[in-house]
């Protein structure tokens, strides 16, 4: 999705906005922008590509001012050209702005703006704003004109906005689209997310819907669409700038994948206190209410709809509470049935995805409790949700999400365990067991990622397939849908996640000697005997079989080409450790073919728009 940076200061601010842009990279993106101030006059320079290869050709780092804004595009209106690319600017080159959302009814403001003698230079949406504000500037100051121009668009935005005439005031406007200001010493800030700006500042502010801020050097202003001054909270981040950085690994989604051991630990730590689940205040559901819910639906997007789906499988397996799965996308546009006793859970890293935001918006219509489990303090969803528990993952850059899925899982297991607890569906000696597992994970994932030869082995045997199929049961079937999208989104290999007994319901017509099949079973009471069935079939069809199964396994190292052991854990738990040597074996897939895993092509870590 769009990126917006924005510094004003005391100093030259292009090493800021470059660097801030460059750790907005992550977002996934088409083309680059930057507008800087100096003498009242605009020196904009922008272009189609990566920011260091338009930085090749423009070199952003020789612009200078102590004013400016930045931009990368994620196209929604309007193709890959450079008269695209952000910032936009007015008739009168007076007004600059750079913009992530989506202005809904801008088709009918540029043909009002077109009729009254306005000028446009690109096809996209947000160019309609800088007119806008400059249709209402005459007389006013840029935040009111701003004001007065906001009032007039429908649909969601995260803008940076500059006028030349006013060289010490940056803009911002908030709806919809995620936007922070920063607060630095004689220097202040606005982000699209907090690693852009962490090497500068942790004091963070979040922007609300239809909120506009004023910033100078050494002040800062918020305001209501209404024009009545707000105060805000500053939030003090606990993330270091180091967190944000690969640190010697090739990408960030190596690094993130070798940090999952630590993330769980954090996620888990404070939480357990004897043979209880203790969450912080932010939870804040009561225990007389968790008692009487009948019901849990959970609402999320891609790897987090994963991970909800192994929080249905603990929550009805272990604290009986019936529980549906529902892609946020599409939850948002049924009429969902839902009442007082039925909790809502939506899932999310980012807590940006605008999705999982109009689902829980959706939901609490309803007047239904909601609870969020989100990685990014502060984030959209963590504010409109009556409780959350955060995932302790640190910053995930990494566009294919890893850790933040294992510590999702990780706290699913946790509300699991106090929601069993508080119902009494378990015994203390069980609870206990759960607990004493969970507190294995982290040594557990460890010894995974120390010994991965065979999915090298793996990758470098069979990184040019075209295909793959992904199998699992259970808790594991999620895992299977996992690993194929995985290798889906850094690989661009096909590949089909489907529970084991479902593939000769169809996807068995698929299996020939060129058909990897990754099966994913674990020891387990339930379905490992059926799964060794299932291995038959594809070995009898030829397809070359990988399996991930409990060390010490003897049957199924008779029967498969590839085998990754995971130590020994609950059931419940072997998703978090079956999960990882899928993500290694696409991280080295991708590798191998040359693609830079961090970047997927057409992807963005948080999907912002609908
Ligand atoms: C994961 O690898 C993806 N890139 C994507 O499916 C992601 O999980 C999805 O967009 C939801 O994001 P969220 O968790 O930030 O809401």
């Amino acid at each position: 999705m769009c990126g917006i940076v924005g510094v004003v200061s005391n100093a030259n601010v292009n090493e800021k906005l470059f660097n801030g842009l460059s750790n907005l990279e992550y977002r996934g993106y088409d083309s680059v922008g930057m507008c800087f101030v100096k003498n009242s006059k605009f020196t904009i320079k922008k272009g189609v590509g990566k920011l260091e290869e338009v930085h090749k050709r423009v070199d952003f780092l020789k612009l200078n001012g102590n004013i400016g804004i930045g931009h990368c595009r994620w196209s929604t209106h309007g193709g890959v050209t450079e008269k695209n690319a952000h910032p936009h600017v007015d008739c009168k080159n007076k007004i600059s702005v750079v913009h992530n959302g989506i202005i809904e009814n801008y088709s009918e403001l540029k043909e009002e703006l077109i009729r009254k003698g306005h000028k446009f230079y690109s096809q996209t949406d947000t160019e309609v704003i800088a007119h806008l504000i400059e249709e209402n500037i005459m007389g006013s100051n840029i935040e009111e004109a701003t004001r007065a121009a906001l009032n007039k668009i429908e649909g969601s935005y995260a803008l940076g906005i500059l006028y030349a005439d006013e060289p010490s005031k940056l803009v911002a406007a908030r709806n919809e689209s995620p936007l922070i200001v920063g607060i630095g010493k004689n220097e202040n800030f606005i982000a699209s997310d907090v690693p852009s700006i962490l090497s500068y500042t942790n004091k963070v502010i979040y922007l609300d819907d239809k909120e506009i801020a004023v910033l100078t050097k050494n002040k800062l202003k918020i305001f209501g669409l209404d024009g009545n001054e707000k105060k805000k909270k500053i939030h003090t981040i606990s993330w270091n700038a180091e967190a944000a950085k690969k640190s010697g690994y090739k990408h960030f989604m190596l690094k993130e994948i070798f940090e999952q051991p630590h993330a769980i630990a954090d996620t888990l730590n404070e939480r357990i206190a004897n043979n209880h689940i203790v969450f912080e205040k932010e939870f804040s559901l009561k225990e007389d209410y968790l008692k009487k819910i009948d019901r849990i639906v959970i609402v999320a997007c891609g790897t987090s709809w994963h991970a909800a789906l192994v929080g249905e499988f603990m929550l009805e397996e272990l604290a009986k509470i019936p529980t549906e799965v529902e892609y946020a996308s599409e939850f948002r546009y049924r009429h969902p049935l839902l009442d007082k006793n039925t909790l809502v859970i939506a899932i999310s890293q980012s807590g940006e995805t605008a999705d999982t935001i109009a689902a829980l918006k959706e939901a609490k219509k309803y007047g239904v409790k909601t609870l969020s489990i989100c990685n990014v303090m502060g984030s959209s969803i963590t504010r409109i949700s009556d409780g959350v528990i955060y995932t302790r993952a640190g910053p995930e850059i990494g566009v294919a999400s890893t850790k933040a899925f294992t510590t999702q899982l990780a706290v699913l297991y946790l509300l699991t365990i106090l929601l069993s607890k508080i119902r009494k569906t378990l015994n203390e000696k069980q609870i206990k067991d759960m607990i004493e597992g969970i507190r294995k994970i982290p040594l557990q994932l460890q010894s995974v990622l120390d010994e991965y030869d065979e999915i090298l082995k793996c990758a470098e045997l069979y990184h040019h397939k075209l295909n793959s199929i992904y199998l699992g049961r259970g808790v594991n079937f999620p895992i299977a849908l996992e690993g194929a999208l995985k290798l889906k989104e850094v690989s661009y290999i096909h590949a089909e996640g489907y529970p084991a007994a479902e593939m000769k319901h169809g996807p068995i017509a698929l299996i020939d000697k060129n058909m990897p099949v990754v099966f994913i079973a674990p020891h387990d009471i339930y379905t490992y005997k059926k799964v060794l069935g299932n291995i038959e079939e594809v070995k009898a069809r030829g397809g070359i079989i990988i399996v991930i199964t409990t060390e010490g396994d003897k049957e199924i190292t008779k029967k498969a080409k590839h085998i990754i052991f995971i130590p020994k854990t609950l059931y419940t738990l072997s998703s978090i450790l079956a999960v990882v040597p899928l993500q290694l074996l696409a991280y080295h897939i991708a590798d191998k073919l040359g693609h830079n895993p961090d970047l997927p092509k057409n992807l963005a870590k948080s999907v912002t728009v609908e």
